[in-house]
């Protein structure tokens, strides 16, 4: 037989067990906050006809030209990829199911996207995303309470300042307007421009902004902004936005060079930030996108969301102390001699009726060998179903940890009460 023992996939993590708590916790924290927003789950597949994301995204985005994992369906042909994120996914299928005829939707997301970008800490092939989208909203209210809510999830996860830059895009023609003065004035700097510069300068001049070449610092920041081209109606959304925010105590900064590396958005745009987790600092980004439905075949209509690499806030919560503890089990049940195995059983049935988690050893063992495997488990409380006991209708209850509260020095029970028993313990100690 082969020894050969295989790796996974490079750029690819698995969760392991002693991290499922963290996850756990991530999860449930952003859910129950999005759900008192009135957010509802969805969930799209995996793959998706690659279109969806050359036209969603942009053909001239780091993501469509470099980063997807697209392939030929060898069964019929069909050009499929792995979704690198997950609105375009979003869209297409609220599009596909109508969802927004005479309704607006608030929908929330979590799971994995692939990205073929060079590993590092913070930056995986594959990676989660924790997001939202609200959809069939027009005005800068949603925009405002998106931050406001991303806000109050940073808060109840107890990750500290995570600072938060926002910029707008304006409209269409504002955009246009801008990005001929971009060129211009990029095209009267040519000898600064980098390789990837003089390639984007007439098919994507905006992301020449995003540049971190430090060469192109100073000629960048002296760049024509978009803000000094924006109309009154762009302008007045960009400030009831901000009023909204700052009255609910969030600050902000406003980075005109903040233009996201995907191509659907316009007004708002943002980013939350950590300086503790190195060069992926961002946790999490988003904006307002009103042409993507129209773009991906829907009924014109209005959308904004975010989200957020669920990777780098696990790390931040860590860099924190926010680590949450989970035993594996309350309860190990013990059991030696003659048929305890099944009285062991059918008494953790009995406790699991009333919510307890128990584990019964495996097999047969020695008292000493099953207390060692209890003491590992992290169980609360060990419950010994021993020949003599359970022949006189007993067991015996014990606590493993200190300051369990009840059952501290070994106790015997009758049997038939032991479940209750138990299960009111685990739960004082809770
Ligand atoms: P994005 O900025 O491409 O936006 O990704 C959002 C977040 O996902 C990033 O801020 C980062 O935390 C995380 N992320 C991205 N790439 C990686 C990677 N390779 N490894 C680990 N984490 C990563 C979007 O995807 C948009 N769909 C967000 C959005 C939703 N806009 C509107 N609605």
């Amino acid at each position: 037989m082969s020894k050969e023992k295989f790796a996974g996939v490079k750029g690819m993590n698995d969760m392991l067990p002693q991290d499922a708590a963290i996850w756990q916790t991530l999860q449930s924290t952003a859910v129950g906050v999005l759900e008192r927003y009135g957010y509802q789950e969805i969930r799209t597949p995996i793959l998706e006809n690659t279109k969806v994301f050359t036209r969603g995204v942009g053909e001239v985005t780091d993501i469509v030209e470099k980063e997807m994992y697209s392939f030929t369906d060898s069964m019929n042909g069909d050009q499929l990829t792995l979704r690198p994120e997950c609105t375009s996914a979003v869209v297409r299928s609220v599009n596909e199911h109508s969802l927004l005829y005479g309704a607006t939707q608030r929908l929330w997301y979590c799971g994995p996207m692939f990205r073929h970008e060079r590993p590092q800490r913070g930056r995986y092939r594959q990676f989660h995303q924790l997001g939202a989208e609200a959809l069939g909203m027009a005005g800068p209210d949603i925009d405002a309470e998106m931050i406001i809510m991303l806000g109050r999830i940073w808060k109840e996860l107890g990750v500290g300042e995570v600072r938060l830059e926002l910029n707008t895009l304006g409209a269409l023609s504002e955009r246009q307007a801008h990005r001929d003065a971009l060129i211009k004035y990029f095209e009267a700097h040519k000898d600064l421009l980098d390789e990837d510069a003089q390639r984007r300068l007439y098919t994507n001049p905006l992301r020449i902004l995003d540049t971190k070449n430090p060469d192109m610092q100073d000629m960048v920041n002296a760049a024509p902004r978009l803000l000094d081209y924006l109309g009154a109606e762009s302008r007045a959304f960009l400030e009831r936005m901000e009023k909204l925010v700052s009255a609910a105590g969030i600050s902000y900064v406003i980075n005109p060079r903040l233009v996201r590396g995907l191509d659907y958005y316009n007004h708002t745009v943002f980013e939350w930030i950590t300086d503790k987790l190195g060069a992926q600092g961002t946790i999490c980004g988003g904006g307002r996108y009103d042409p993507l439905i129209e773009m991906l075949g829907g009924r014109p209509a209005p959308g904004v969301g975010f989200a957020m690499g669920m990777e780098r806030v696990i790390e931040l919560m860590r860099e924190c102390g926010r680590v949450p503890v989970r035993t594996q089990t309350d309860v190990y049940v013990i059991h030696h001699g003659g048929d305890t195995q099944l009285q062991a059983m059918l008494l953790a049935e009995a406790m699991r009726d009333l919510g307890v988690r128990v584990i019964v050893h495996p097999g047969e063992a020695s008292i000493k060998s099953q207390m060692k495997k209890a003491d590992a488990s992290g169980a609360a409380f060990a419950v010994f179903a021993t020949e003599d006991e359970t022949a006189q209708g007993l067991v015996a209850v014990k606590a493993l940890r200190e300051g369990a509260g009840a059952f501290a020095e070994q106790t015997t029970v009758p049997a038939a009460e032991a479940a209750a028993a138990v299960a009111a313990a685990v739960k004082a100690g809770c």
